[in-house]
This record gives C-alpha cells, sequence and structure tokens, in this order.
C-alpha cells in the first residue's frame, strides 16, 4: 500500500478541499473517542488548517492511489495546536537547538485509514525538522491520535482539558518525541 502514497507540499488552493476530508476524518475517526457534540465542537473551534504552515511549506497533502486521502504537518513556530479559527499559541519562532518543532493537524481521511498514510506523513515531517536542526517533536494529541503517536515512539506528558468557546471541555494529551534516537 506504500507504493500508492504520494506527498506534496500543501498550496492555499488546496485548503477548500481539506475542509470537508478533515471533518469526516474527525467525525468518522474519533468514533469511541469523543462524544458527538465533542467532536461538531473540535470541527467548529479546533480542527482546521493553519494557513502559516502553508506559507512556511512545513503543510503535506497526501494521496493513496490518486485520490485525496490526507493532510499534516510539522512547524517551527510556537503554536502548538488549533486551525486559522483558534490557534492556540503564539506564531513567533522556535529555536530548533533548545525547542522541540511542532507535529501539526494530521488528517486522514476514512476511507485511506490505516493503510500507512498518517506514518508517511510523518516520516515527511520528521525528516524536514531534523534537516532544520530540530531535536526533538512535540504535539497536542487528540485521544484518537494518541494510539497513532505511541506507535511511532510518542510518549505522554500530561493529560490537558480545553473548554472551547461554546463550553465543551476537549480532552487532549501532550506527546514528545526525540528525533535524535529515530533510526532509519
Ligand atoms: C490518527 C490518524 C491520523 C492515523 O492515520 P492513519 O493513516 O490511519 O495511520 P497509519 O495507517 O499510518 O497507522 C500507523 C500505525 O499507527 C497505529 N494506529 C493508527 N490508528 C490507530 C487506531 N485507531 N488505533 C490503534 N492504533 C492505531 C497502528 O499501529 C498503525 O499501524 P498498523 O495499521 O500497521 O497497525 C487518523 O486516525 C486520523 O486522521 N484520525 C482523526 C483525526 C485526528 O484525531 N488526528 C490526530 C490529530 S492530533
Amino acid at each position: 500500500m506504500q507504493g500508492g502514497i504520494l506527498l506534496r507540499v500543501a498550496t492555499p488552493s488546496d485548503v477548500p478541499h481539506l475542509a470537508p476530508l478533515i471533518s469526516e476524518s474527525a467525525r468518522q475517526l474519533s468514533r469511541g473517542f469523543y462524544s458527538d457534540r465533542e467532536v461538531e465542537s473540535a470541527i467548529r473551534h479546533v480542527f482546521g488548517v493553519d494557513t502559516a504552515l502553508i506559507e512556511d511549506r512545513t503543510y503535506y497533502v497526501a494521496t493513496l492511489n490518486g485520490a485525496l486521502a490526507g493532510c499534516g504537518g510539522w512547524s517551527r513556530r510556537n503554536a502548538l495546536y488549533g486551525g486559522d479559527q483558534r490557534r492556540v499559541g503564539t506564531p513567533s519562532f522556535l529555536d530548533p537547538a533548545t525547542e522541540p518543532a511542532r507535529l501539526r493537524a494530521f488528517f486522514v481521511a476514512p476511507s485511506a485509514a490505516r493503510r500507512g498514510v498518517g506514518r508517511r506523513l510523518f516520516e515527511e515531517c520528521q525528516e524536514a525538522a531534523r534537516a532544520a536542526g530540530f531535536r526533538a517533536l512535540t504535539l497536542m494529541a487528540t485521544l484518537p491520535g494518541v494510539p497513532f503517536y505511541s506507535t511511532l515512539g510518542f510518549e505522554q506528558v500530561e493529560d490537558v482539558t480545553d473548554v472551547l468557546p461554546d463550553g465543551v471541555p476537549l480532552r487532549f494529551v501532550r506527546m514528545t518525541r526525540a528525533l535524535d534516537s529515530l533510526a532509519h
């Protein structure tokens, strides 16, 4: 299946196509982790593209056998999670020598789930972050993201609850991983 996965750097023209993918990914792949109310609130207030990553050329689109299959990226900026509608953290640049790069906004189409798209996006991000001089990665995982990132070698740092603007509390797990220990 890996042979059918292709990545490219996302451009502003991708954003309208990514929005429905992100909503569908969240709705279908969050089942058993978040309630419907939590997912709909997250789609409104949290999940989405942060166009700062597109400007930085650190956000990627994945296709599987020619069809849009997922998106995800990394960031050299301080913001930790959230789309344009509610970015959490400042857009200032990180120091690669002392601060971890961010892994941001991974979403895979339900029809492409568990076929290695997320792992391929991660590999691209880790290589790019390492090439930029970063020594570690950190991220704010959704609950469905925790088993995925655990498989990729991330460790749980802390449980975080973000109360969204409509009063819905959404649970996340902050996770981190060294880049130096990666084998390839
Ligand atoms: C999390 C997500 C990005 C994973 O994408 P994916 O393309 O399905 O993941 P992969 O196929 O690359 O999986 C790699 C490995 O991660 C683990 N994994 C992935 N999803 C998992 C799940 N739901 N439960 C348990 N393990 C999982 C498995 O070990 C898997 O390897 P395997 O399929 O050979 O067993 C996807 O489920 C998703 O988009 N979820 C909804 C949106 C979301 O919450 N994103 C995370 C934002 S922080």
